[in-house]
């Protein structure tokens, strides 16, 4: 059989189980039984994308099989071929619904199976960092147990998103890989069809960053082929639907790479039968560069083990968690103070402890120089700590200054980790992130008790101090340039943030500082200086030369910006936000509501759906996406009556900021807001919460009318 007729005849058998199980979940549920996936605002989102039609009923469902009979049309052509893949997809997403229909959960562990919107727009910024360097999809079955965990293991290791699709599963939990959507390793299903659940969270992407318009099927497949870097790995003999759904892959951009016999296409069908070769052929076929910093020390170092929580019963040494006194400071230096790559550990290590392990306090001080290093940037390079000692493997890091908590997991201590390795971490990282700012860095590690606290009280304390004051002084009043950050355009191609002092990017990662020092970092990089100059509407919040950037880097897809209000002209959203507000009218103030609540809101809608009608660097009036810190910042929403709109939040949210809050609000003359604000205890039908708020008397009912 030719390719072609392989793919032709999986396509074929696609459809004719679509027909069965549509026709066998009719049969049992009724034609109106509703069809969705959980926690999506995007319907099925393949036949969303590609048709721009939702689908809600069973009856709805089965007229889409008309269109995947149509995508089949067995002509010899690759054309054809790849719309017979398309057809496998849309035929698998169908499958896949009627698994969910009347059931919420018909994956059990270890698979996940639908992967909700929240997950992808959590993705946004290690892809557009490239902490996440690519997406792997394995289908199939390795050769051995052990060849299976070398394949997985070298995406992991390299950052990669993986996902694991058939045999390969059993092969990774006989080989005890560790998998979970937050270990970036996610089982999506023993099934072929439930590799659409990958797939689907490409054309999400495009439809949340993209702003791709559903039905626009060229468009979508423009943006998944330019923007996602994912690629397929089909291990083990081939069956016909693994072949078509492969050219669906083809189709939407993905190469596949097979340990199969196959007739070869060029740049898109790969046959690699050497399993040791197979991560890298991948890579280069899909154009993922791996940028590897070699560091000593005896455990796997990666973006991928950034989750990894390190459980009680698991954990060897501990630090900080309030049970020992524990901080870090990165601390800049004069050239002649540093001696580069210095690593000292004062105090006992932790082969020092018990047998089973135990407490030390820990003072970790990482002291830079170089010629182009700032003040300012002391803070930005000591955050990374947190990030670098996760990055390691069997070390949990949280917190920040002297509030930190570090676990190091029995296995990495037996692995040979000792303190002198969070040092090496440490070193390698800095040179690696901030080598254009940093010449020579030294860590010094301490873990006497005595020597932990008088240099809390004597060094560390006092620049907290002095840092928040900096801080607190630092206002867009008072610095005469903004920045732009474009980091998000690798995804949403039309977004520009503007961050200023008082206003940090959506994504919650950028602060003015950060952005200062990534300009220092990469002159020509993704964050570029812009002059204030006159100001247009200091209410507002608007100024010509931000327009002029905005409009020049969105392409003119945007030409005026007002910083300081969400009603004309707010700024866009890519879709990374870490909060979404939106005006509730009867209430005549803003929602907010934080990507981590899945539950509805008074406006009706959940995260994910409020989410859904902004982003993609387009102006939405009313609603706007923002960091979590930009609540209590003087400039949020500060045109239209700032903080006192706010009239409902996710209670965990609103306990997070409480005292921000409170002292935000007291400055505007409220007291006691915090209690004045409803959340989901309170109520989330608009009824309720407007009761609430008279009873309260909250000040958004008698301010001017927002509408
Ligand atoms: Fe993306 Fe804006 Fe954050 Fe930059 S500041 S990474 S553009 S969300
Ligand atoms: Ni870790
Ligand atoms: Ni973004």
């Amino acid at each position: 059989m030719s390719l072609f007729d392989i793919i032709f005849t999986g396509s074929e058998q696609a459809l004719a189980a679509c027909k069965s199980i549509v026709e066998k979940t009719v049969a049992e549920r009724g034609e109106n039984a509703k069809v969705a996936f959980p926690g999506t605002a995007y319907s099925l989102p393949t036949i969303y994308a590609a048709t721009g039609k939702k689908i809600n009923t069973l009856a709805e469902l089965k007229n889409v099989i008309p269109m995947i009979e149509s995508l089949i049309v067995k002509e010899q052509n690759l054309e054809k071929a790849l719309n017979a893949g398309l057809a496998t997809a849309v035929a698998a997403e169908v499958i896949e619904a009627c698994k969910y229909v009347g059931e919420n959960t018909p994956y059990a562990e270890p698979c996940i199976g639908f992967i909700p919107d929240t997950v992808i727009r959590s993705l946004g910024v290690p892809l557009v960092t490239g902490d996440i360097p690519g997406v792997a999809v394995i289908i199939g079955e390795a050769p051995s147990d052990e060849e299976a965990a070398k394949i997985i293991k070298s995406y992991q290791t390299k950052g990669l998103l993986v996902f694991l699709v058939g045999k390969i599963i059993d092969q990774a939990i006989n080989t005890k890989i560790k998998m979970g959507l937050e270990l970036r390793i996610i089982p999506l299903g023993y099934d072929v069809t439930s590799v659409i659940h990958v797939v689907t969270v490409a054309i999400r992407a495009a439809l949340i960053f993209g702003n791709v318009q559903p039905g626009n099927l060229a468009e979508l497949l423009k943006y998944t082929k330019e923007r996602v870097p994912a690629f397929v790995n089909a291990l083990g003999p081939l069956s016909e639907l693994v072949v078509s759904a492969g050219a669906g892959a083809i189709a939407l951009g993905f190469p596949v790479i097979t340990d199969q016999d196959v007739q070869e296409v060029p740049e898109n069908l790969i046959v690699q039968k050497d399993h040791d070769k197979i991560a890298a052929t991948s890579l280069e076929a899909r154009g993922i560069k791996i940028k590897i910093t070699e560091i000593p020390i005896p455990v796997g170092f990666a973006a991928a083990f950034e989750g990894e929580r390190v459980r009680k019963e698991d954990t060897f040494a501990e630090f900080g968690g309030s049970r020992t006194t524990a901080w870090e400071l990165v601390k800049m230096r004069e050239i002649s103070e540093v001696e580069d790559h210095k690593i000292e550990i004062i105090g006992p290590d932790i082969d020092t402890l018990e047998p089973n392990g135990g407490r030390l306090p820990l003072a970790i001080l990482v002291e830079v120089a170089g010629k182009n290093m700032q003040q300012d940037f002391e803070p930005v390079m000591e955050r990374r700590i947190h990030y670098f000692a996760n990055y390691t493997e069997g070390v949990m890091h949280l917190g920040q200054r002297d509030i930190i908590w570090i676990r190091i997991s029995k296995s990495t201590y037996e692995a040979g980790f000792r303190l002198k390795h969070i040092g090496e971490v440490l070193y390698a990282k800095m040179l690696d992130e901030f080598g254009s700012i940093v010449d020579k860095v030294q860590v010094t590690i301490i873990t006497d008790k005595d020597k932990v606290e008088k240099l809390l009280n004597e060094i560390a304390k006092p620049i907290y101090e002095a840092r928040d004051a900096r801080l607190a002084g630092l206002t867009d009043e008072s610095v005469d340039t903004f920045y732009s950050c474009l980091l998000c355009q690798s995804f949403a191609p039309a977004h520009v943030c503007i961050v200023t002092p008082e206003r940090l990017g959506l994504c919650g990662a950028v602060s003015w500082l950060d952005a200062k020092a990534t300009k220092e970092l990469n002159p020509a990089g993704p964050c570029q200086p812009i002059e204030k100059g006159e100001c247009a509407d200091e209410v507002k919040g608007s100024w010509p030369t931000v327009d002029k950037a905005v409009s020049e880097l969105s392409h003119g897809a945007t030409t005026k910006v007002n910083i300081y209000t969400i009603m004309e002209d707010p700024m866009t959203s890519c879709g990374c936000f870490e909060c979404i507000c939106g005006i509730m009218p009867e209430a005549n103030g803003v929602i907010i509501v934080n990507r981590e609540y899945s539950g509805i809101t008074p406006l009706g809608m959940t995260f994910g759906e409020l989410a859904s009608t902004t982003g993609g660097g387009v102006q939405t009036p009313g609603f706007m996406g923002h960091g979590r810190h930009f609540i209590t910042s003087k400039k949020f929403l500060y045109a239209d009556g700032g903080l006192a709109r706010v009239v409902w939040m996710p209670k965990e949210l609103k306990e997070a900021l409480k005292d921000k809050l409170q002292q935000r609000a007291k400055e505007m003359g409220i007291d006691n807001f915090y209690d004045m604000i409803a959340d989901e205890t309170v109520g989330t039908d608009p009824d309720t919460v407007v009761e609430f708020l008279t009873k309260v008397g909250h000040p958004a009912l008698t301010m001017d009318p927002m509408l």
